[in-house]
């Protein structure tokens, strides 16, 4: 049975771009837990939005547009220092269990599979990076489709690549709106609420709540 991954804020850590750059840039130690919350939420806001518009452009597009926002917002106008965060964000860290969870979860025999906003470019440099591409059966990217999630067209994406049906499919998300979208879709969901976030008022709440994928294994036949 295939088992699914949201990538950013699940398998990829999206807060050690921010985090690493202020080693870095000392000045940014004060700042850097508001640009990457404010950087993430406009980050999301501007997928949602550009979707239903039919004015899709790249995650990575994306990415920097709402950085640039972001910066401009906070007054913070140091080219290197955006230069330092966007390199990052390029190759981001997973998140520390994620590798042995992953062989945890492919060891009882599941194939694996990611399906991301991300570009393919930038999710092939941040899996890679992060040492768990080769981990992964199927990579892949709302990047053919010119939408972006929670529109179904996504998920459906899912069905062709593992030649399953949406029952088959379970699916992981830090997001707790993709998380929405992926089960009214039809799979079954396993929200990873690292932060213990509350859950909005969506439609299809998980199936599972877990703090951790290491949790999550433990759901897994
Ligand atoms: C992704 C974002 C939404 O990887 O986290 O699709």
């Amino acid at each position: 049975m295939p088992l699914i991954f949201d990538v950013y804020g699940t398998l990829l850590d999206v807060d050690a771009a921010a985090s690493k750059t202020a080693e870095k840039h000392p000045s940014f130690a004060e700042h850097w837990a508001d640009v990457s919350a404010a950087w993430r939420h406009r980050q999301l806001s501007y997928s949602w939005l550009r979707s239903l518009m039919g004015r899709y452009t790249s995650f990575w597009q994306i990415t920097m547009d709402a950085l640039d926002v972001t910066l401009d917002e906070m007054g913070i106008n140091e080219p290197q220092l955006r230069q330092h965060l966007l390199d990052l964000y390029y190759q981001l860290p997973a998140y520390d269990e994620v590798a042995a969870q992953l062989s945890a979860m492919s060891a009882k025999g599941h194939a694996l599979g990611v399906l991301s906003n991300g570009s393919p470019d930038m999710l092939a440099g941040g899996l890679t990076s992060a040492g768990i591409y080769d981990q992964l059966d199927h990579v892949l990217s709302v990047d053919s489709l010119n939408c972006y999630k929670p529109d179904p067209r996504v998920y459906e994406m899912v069905l062709k690549a593992f030649d399953c049906t949406a029952e088959q499919v379970t699916f992981f998300s830090s997001n707790n709106w993709d998380i929405a979208g992926a089960g009214s879709f039809g799979f079954r969901t396993i929200w990873v609420n690292r932060g213990g976030k509350t859950w909005d008022d969506l439609p299809e709440p998980p199936t599972h709540i877990v703090s951790s994928l290491a949790e999550a294994v433990r759901l897994i036949d």
